[in-house]
């Protein structure tokens, strides 16, 4: 049957009140599944374990949203003896068939979207949209990456190889191994999904290491696999700590790949341990890894100042900043930072905060020790800048903080620098452009960034020199979609890889040239 071309999900306006009460009655539903328990997934056998990972709601820290089983070392091992076994068979499934699964997968969640966005106000703290855009997005991840398998499989009719005389050269896109996926938080459907997918569609199979605050998402996407038949072993799910299976598994001999999207310290860890060789290793292991961002918005003279401070504002405190994309920094040249800082504060200080649950744009960060960090950087905040809203926490049985702006803050300054991964905004001054831009660059990361101008000129210039993987003009610094943004960063943001692009897969595959003489 002929695919029909990809096109992206489209999203749901909660502004519509038929659209918010469906969420509400999905909310109410999800909710009947509170305190459940969920098991590891082991090849065909689901094991409940003593000890337990307990996701909370974190802007309700008394509801317990879920048990998750948590694996130790042995049961990891017996994890990766599964998905040893079950690579023998599921490589030689064809390519197509493979996409099959991901096509059906995607139908089921475009099926049940507000069941899977609910999961995530729940327990990740998303609003309605922002729930709603990443199972949107995570629909698109396997509609494309499905699209992406047939695509790479049929590339010696799209793109043939030279046919010297007496050969037939070809060239096939043959898996991996097994993988380690390790996905983090604050995506915990869409980027899940959209690394697993792209790595089994690839012909390997896997060990789901979710993060550990939201478990259950990412079981309720590995149950969803399950619905449309994936073979059993293909996809073990694995919740554990980082620190005992994460590190069991990444220096494991077996371990072919491992594809991780988190934080910088995390992925450089887990760069060291691949890079080192295990007895009886027979390959290096491929380390795909997505990681931090110190994203930031330029802002020149002729600039509409609208709506850079409305970019600004969505894009430091969408979801409370715990985006890699957030645009945590403002870099504005003098003769427009007045007013644009007014425009931005007027905008940040009609940002309610509540319950995700009652829809509230602002709702908690994810969890304790992301409360104190983030708190923390807001006093040394104190100390760097001149804080001109926020700067505490908010009420509420949550994590819940204030969206916190400081103005006039140093280039070099560590909030400039360094990832809060929270509602905290920096604004830097410049005395010209470009300056602004020296600015933007002077960083070690470097995922996201925005340049709002209008003059041609300096538009061109900003695309040549503002030295980032996904660069915006004129539009907010979040919110990528597949195949119009494919999306990672460069430096220490990550190993150049791009989610929902067409070189993405290559990442989980070999190529394989052949030539026959007769
Ligand atoms: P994190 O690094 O703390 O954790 C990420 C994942 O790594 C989790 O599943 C965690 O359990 C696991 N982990 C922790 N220690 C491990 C170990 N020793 N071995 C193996 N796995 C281990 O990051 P986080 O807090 O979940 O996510 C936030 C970070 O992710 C931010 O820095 C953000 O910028 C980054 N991020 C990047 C992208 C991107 O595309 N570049 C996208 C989303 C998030
Ligand atoms: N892909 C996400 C964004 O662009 C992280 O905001």
């Amino acid at each position: 049957i002929a695919i029909p071309p990809f096109k992206n999900e489209p999203f749901i306006d909660f502004t519509q009140p038929q659209s918010a009460k469906a969420m509400e009655e999905a909310i109410a539903k999800a909710k009947a599944d509170l305190g459940r328990e969920y098991p590891l997934h082991i090849g065909p056998e689901k094991r409940f374990t003593d000890d337990k990972i307990v996701s909370v709601n974190p802007g309700d820290l008394d509801m317990v949203v879920g048990y998750v089983s948590k694996a130790d070392r042995e049961l990891a091992e017996e994890a990766m003896q599964a998905a040893l076994a079950a690579f023998e068979s599921w490589k030689k499934v064809p390519a197509a068939e493979r996409a099959q699964y991901l096509l059906r997968a995607a139908k089921l969640m475009r099926e049940r979207k507000l069941e899977f966005s609910a999961v995530m106000v729940l327990e990740a703290g998303k609003n309605y949209a922002e729930a709603d855009v990443e199972t949107a997005e995570a629909i698109d991840f396997l509609e494309f990456y499905a699209r992406e398998m047939i695509r790479l499989d049929s590339i010696n009719e799209t793109m043939p190889l030279v046919q010297l005389a007496g050969e037939t050269n070809r060239l096939r896109y043959i898996p991996l191994g097994v993988g380690i996926i390790i996905p983090p938080w604050n995506f915990p459907n869409a980027i899940c999904v959209g690394m697993t997918a792209a790595a089994i569609v690839a012909g390997n199979t896997v060990l789901l290491k979710p993060a550990s605050t939201t478990p259950v998402m990412a079981h309720k996407f590995v149950e969803l696999m399950e619905e449309v038949g994936l073979p059993a072993g293909v996809l073990n799910f694995v919740p554990g700590s980082g620190a005992e299976i994460g590190d069991y598994l990444t220096s494991h001999p077996k371990t072919r790949f491992i594809s991780f999207t988190g934080s910088k310290d995390v992925g450089l860890h887990i760069s060291e341990l691949a890079a080192k060789t295990a007895e009886g290793q027979i390959w290096i292991k491929r380390l795909v890894a997505e990681m931090g961002g110190k994203d930031g918005i330029v802002v020149d003279e002729t600039a509409d100042l609208d709506a850079a401070a409305q970019a600004i504002v969505t894009s430091a405190f969408g979801f409370q900043g715990q985006k890699c994309s957030a645009g945590s920094r403002a870099i504005i040249v003098e003769s427009v930072y007045d007013a644009a800082v007014e425009k931005i504060i007027r905008l940040t200080n009609k940002l309610q905060i509540g319950l995700p649950e009652r829809n509230f744009p602002i709702g908690p960060v994810i969890d304790k020790s992301s409360y104190e960090k983030i708190m923390g950087y807001i006093e040394i905040g104190k100390t760097e800048g001149k804080l001109l809203t926020g700067g505490g926490k908010a009420g509420g049985n949550g994590y819940y903080i204030q969206p916190t702006v400081f103005a006039d803050v140093d280039a070099k300054a560590r909030i400039m620098k360094e990832e809060i991964f929270g509602p905290v905004l920096a604004i830097c001054k410049a005395k010209d452009y470009r300056e602004a831009i020296a600015v933007y660059n002077d960083t070690e990361y470097g995922l996201t960034g925005s340049f709002f101008s209008q003059d041609d000129e300096r538009i061109a210039e900003a695309l040549e020199t503002m030295h980032c993987g996904n660069l915006y003009i004129n539009r907010k610094c979040t919110g990528a979609m597949v195949g119009a943004h494919p999306f990672g960063g460069f430096n220490m943001s990550g190993t150049d890889s791009k989610a929902g692009g067409y070189d993405y897969l290559l990442l989980f595959t070999q190529a394989k040239a052949t030539s026959v003489r007769k």
